[in-house]
C-alpha cells in the first residue's frame, strides 16, 4: 500500500474549496481502530485545525439517528464563526461593532433583502414570486442572524449551511453578480464608508462557492 505523508495529504487538502463557510472540513472515517483518532491528530498538528470527535456528540448507540442533524448545526456555527474570524485579527473592534451594532446590521440587511424580492420576477425576484409571508419572514430573519453572527455581534445562527439551503436554486455567477449589485446601492444608501463595504463584500464572498451552482451569464442556471 502507498504510504502518504502527511505534506502531500495537506497539499491535497489545500487543493479543495472551503465548503463550510472559509473553513475547510476534513472528515475521517473508518472502523474502530483502524487509526482515524491518531491520524486526525496528526492532521491537526501539521495544519492548525481543530478536531472534533464524534464520540463526544453521539448521545449513545441509541441515539445514531439524532447524530446528522447535530452535526449540521456543528458545521453551521463553524461556518459563521469562521466567517468571522476573517476579519483580521488586529487589535480592533469586531466588524458588527463597526458597522454600527446588530439593530444597524438588522435594518440594512431587511432592507437589502426588500430589494431582493422586489427585484425583477425574470431576475431575481423569480424566488419570492410564491412565496407566503411566514416563511419570507423566517427566512429573513435567519439571513439577519447569519450576518450578525459571522460580523462577530453576539448572536447564535442556527439555521442550514449555506450549500444545502441554496441547493437546486440553480444560482449563476450573474444572479451573483446582481445579488453584490444590490448590497452595494443598500451599503451606499446607508453611507457605509468605502473600507467597512470591501470589507462585508469580501464576507459575503466566501459563501459564493457554497451558493453558485454555475457560471453562467443567465439569471438561472440552464
Ligand atoms: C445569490 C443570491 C441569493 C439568492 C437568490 C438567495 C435566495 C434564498 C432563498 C430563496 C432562501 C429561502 C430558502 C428556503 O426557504 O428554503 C434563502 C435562504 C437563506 N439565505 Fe440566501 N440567497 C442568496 C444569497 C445568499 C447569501 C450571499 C447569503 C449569506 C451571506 C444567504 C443566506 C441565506 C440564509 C442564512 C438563509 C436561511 C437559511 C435557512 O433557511 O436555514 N443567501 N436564500
Amino acid at each position: 500500500m502507498k504510504r502518504i505523508r502527511y505534506a502531500e495529504l495537506t497539499a491535497l487538502i489545500g487543493q479543495r474549496q472551503p465548503a463550510c463557510g472559509s473553513t475547510t472540513v476534513i472528515a475521517l472515517d473508518g472502523p474502530s481502530g483502524s487509526g482515524k483518532t491518531r491520524l486526525a491528530d496528526g492532521l491537526a498538528e501539521v495544519t492548525g485545525g481543530d478536531v472534533l470527535h464524534l464520540d463526544d456528540l453521539y448521545p449513545g448507540w441509541q441515539g445514531l439517528e439524532a447524530t446528522p442533524p447535530m452535526v449540521r448545526r456543528v458545521l453551521a456555527v463553524v461556518a459563521a464563526m469562521a466567517l468571522f474570524s476573517a476579519v483580521p485579527a488586529a487589535a480592533q473592534d469586531s466588524l458588527c461593532k463597526r458597522l454600527g451594532g446588530g439593530d444597524a446590521i438588522s435594518t440594512v440587511v431587511k432592507s437589502f433583502l426588500t430589494k431582493m424580492r422586489k427585484d425583477d420576477p425574470d431576475k431575481l425576484g423569480r424566488f419570492w414570486l410564491f412565496r407566503g409571508s411566514g416563511g419570507v419572514a423566517r427566512e429573513e430573519q435567519l439571513i439577519v442572524d447569519f450576518v450578525q453572527s459571522a460580523t462577530g455581534c453576539d448572536r447564535l445562527y442556527d439555521g442550514r449551511d449555506m450549500r444545502s439551503t441554496h441547493k437546486g436554486m440553480g444560482l449563476s455567477s450573474a444572479d451573483w453578480d446582481r445579488t453584490v449589485g444590490l448590497l452595494r446601492a443598500t451599503l451606499d444608501e446607508y453611507k457605509v464608508p468605502a473600507e467597512l463595504q470591501t470589507e462585508v463584500i469580501d464576507l459575503v464572498g466566501t459563501t459564493r462557492s457554497a451558493i453558485v451552482e454555475c457560471e453562467e451569464s443567465t439569471f438561472g442556471c440552464p
